[in-house]
């Protein structure tokens, strides 16, 4: 990374989640443990290099306690620090409409398409209520990274992240009009009509917001190219240059980019060597005995439909009943988002599908599904390691790390099943059998394929993945994006420089 840029920026990283969260230990005391979502893992090694701070909002009465006793800037880890954390705190029942109603489910469902518009979204009372709290969330951060922005010794160079984050650039803009700041949007971008689900007032508000960062970024063209449309039919007075992918509106030009999120692969290779990986990878040979394994690594999300993915299993088990007894499909699935009803439902009918399955083709000695309710990271590592096929059939999926965690890592030459709606499909085709999340009947004769394939196709798929993956890693991700910046500072002061003869005019006059 460009050490010589950064030594004279202040980094300064906000997301809802943040990288660490504070809890009692069992013998009472304060504990740090790393937070969850695949943003930490991105953005980590980045703060750890250039000592920047992480705005996030405080998850639990400890990481408030915490945030207290350090004056808002908690070293990480505490005693020798290597970034600093700002936990913002809100009222629980603000906080939980502003996510739990708001940000996850409304907006995240819209950007999934996942909504069933004869009955949802619902823009009612209730709805609009969430919204209010979710300005007011917003607000919060846009105050605690203006008043970061203010006391910056260095420039500050403000980097948001995700959807939850959708009204706070605009404010801190104000505040700051010279700040740099960028974007990401680490899920898909719907196109217009699905947009347009949102409120009118909603829409327009989070639209003129984002445009006022400095760089906007999406994993991949897709999902530009939604926003740039959606744009164009909500915010007319817009300027859309839809060959530098830049916006211009009031005044103030929004660079639209793209960086698919990737994988520190050599990291991951080494931790995949480490005793720990060995010994679970041991249990797993054990779980798995002669059968094949078909695996699957997720949080029980609806949009990353591990229904489906069961149902083509049921309808496998069924058309191919030879490989009864010779197969076995173990699921890693993380609990997700609990507080909300429909994701406690799906977890619930996830739950009552396994135990079908597992009745209707098992018995003492064989059970066709393994299902794993938690995220042990080293297990999971593990069965990456050994699956012969990796079922990925999300309905749409920003970009899907399993999918490229597991080419890298898997040294049984396994089979990837990829959706054509996770954002890695652009990258991983060549390396994958892609499926449509919605067909069931596609599904299963894909995982009879994937199981019946030679080794030279599997070797050669899985090749072709790594080699789609070589040229893309995590460094890449944040160097793009500091490249990105680097323009915006060129144009600044080119535009400086072109009007400093008019200024000095004025001065002579
Ligand atoms: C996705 C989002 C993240 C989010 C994560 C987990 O990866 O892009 O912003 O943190 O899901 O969701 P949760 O609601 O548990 O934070």
């Amino acid at each position: 990374m460009d050490k010589e840029f950064l030594d004279d920026k202040e980094i300064i990283v906000a997301s809802n989640r943040g990288p660490v969260v504070f809890k009692h230990d069992d013998k009472g005391e304060i504990q740090l443990i790393r937070g969850a979502g695949g943003i930490v893992g991105s953005m980590i090694p980045f703060l750890k290099q250039t000592h920047g701070t992480w705005v996030s909002s405080a998850i639990g009465e400890l990481d408030q306690y915490v945030n207290d006793k350090y004056h808002g800037q908690v070293p990480v880890p505490l005693e020798d620090p290597e970034y600093y954390v700002q936990f913002i705190k809100t009222e629980e029942d603000i906080y939980n409409d502003f996510n739990g109603k708001f940000a996850n489910p409304l907006l995240w469902f819209i950007h999934h398409s996942m909504w069933n518009p004869p009955y949802s979204p619902c823009g009612d009372e209730e709805l609009h209520e969430a919204w209010e709290s979710y300005k007011y969330v917003n607000s919060c951060f846009a105050a605690a990274i203006s008043r970061d922005v203010a006391r910056s010794e260095k420039t500050p160079l403000v980097m948001l992240q995700d959807y939850h984050l959708y009204l706070t650039p605009e404010l801190i803009r104000k505040q700051h009009p010279d700040v740099l700041m960028t974007q990401f949007v680490h899920i898909p971008f719907p196109p217009p009509e699905i947009f347009r689900q949102l409120p009118d007032r909603m829409q327009v508000k989070i639209l003129e917001s984002i445009l006022t960062n400095n760089v906007l970024g999406f994993h991949i063209p897709r999902y530009r190219d939604n926003f740039l449309n959606t744009i164009k039919q909500i915010i007319p007075t817009a300027i859309v240059d839809d060959i530098s992918m830049d916006i211009e509106h009031r005044g103030h030009i929004c660079h639209i980019r793209c960086y698919p999120i990737s994988i520190d692969g050599p990291t991951l290779q080494k931790q995949a060597q480490e005793p720990g990986v060995l010994a679970r990878y041991s249990e797993v040979e054990e779980m798995v005995g002669d059968c094949k394994l078909i695996y699957r690594a997720d949080r029980t999300d609806l949009s990353k439909n591990v229904i489906r993915g069961f149902q083509a299993y049921d309808l496998f088990l069924e058309k191919h009943p030879e490989w009864r007894g010779k197969v076995k499909f173990i699921a890693t699935l993380m609990p997700s988002r609990q507080d909300i009803k429909i994701y406690q439902e799906y977890t619930d009918k996830i739950e009552e599908l396994v135990k079908e399955i597992n009745q209707k083709y098992g018995d003492r000695r064989w059970q066709p599904i393994k299902y794993i309710c938690q995220g042990d990271y080293e297990l999971v590592v593990a069965l990456l390691k050994r699956y012969d096929v990796l079922m990925v059939n999300p309905i749409l999926d920003g970009m899907n790390i399993v999918a490229k965690e597991g080419s890298i890592v898997n040294d049984n030459n396994g089979v990837l099943i990829l959706s054509t709606g996770a954002g890695c499909y652009e990258e991983l085709k060549d390396g994958a059998l892609c499926i449509n999340p919605f067909d069931v009947k596609q599904t299963a004769e894909s995982i009879n394929t994937a199981l019946l394939l030679d080794d030279k196709t599997k070797k050669l798929l899985i090749s072709n993945a790594r080699k789609a993956l070589k040229n893309n890693d995590l460094n890449k991700w944040v160097s793009d994006q500091l490249n990105d910046i680097k323009l915006v500072i060129n144009e600044k002061a080119k535009i400086c420089s072109d009007e400093t003869p008019e200024e000095a005019r004025l001065e002579l006059n």
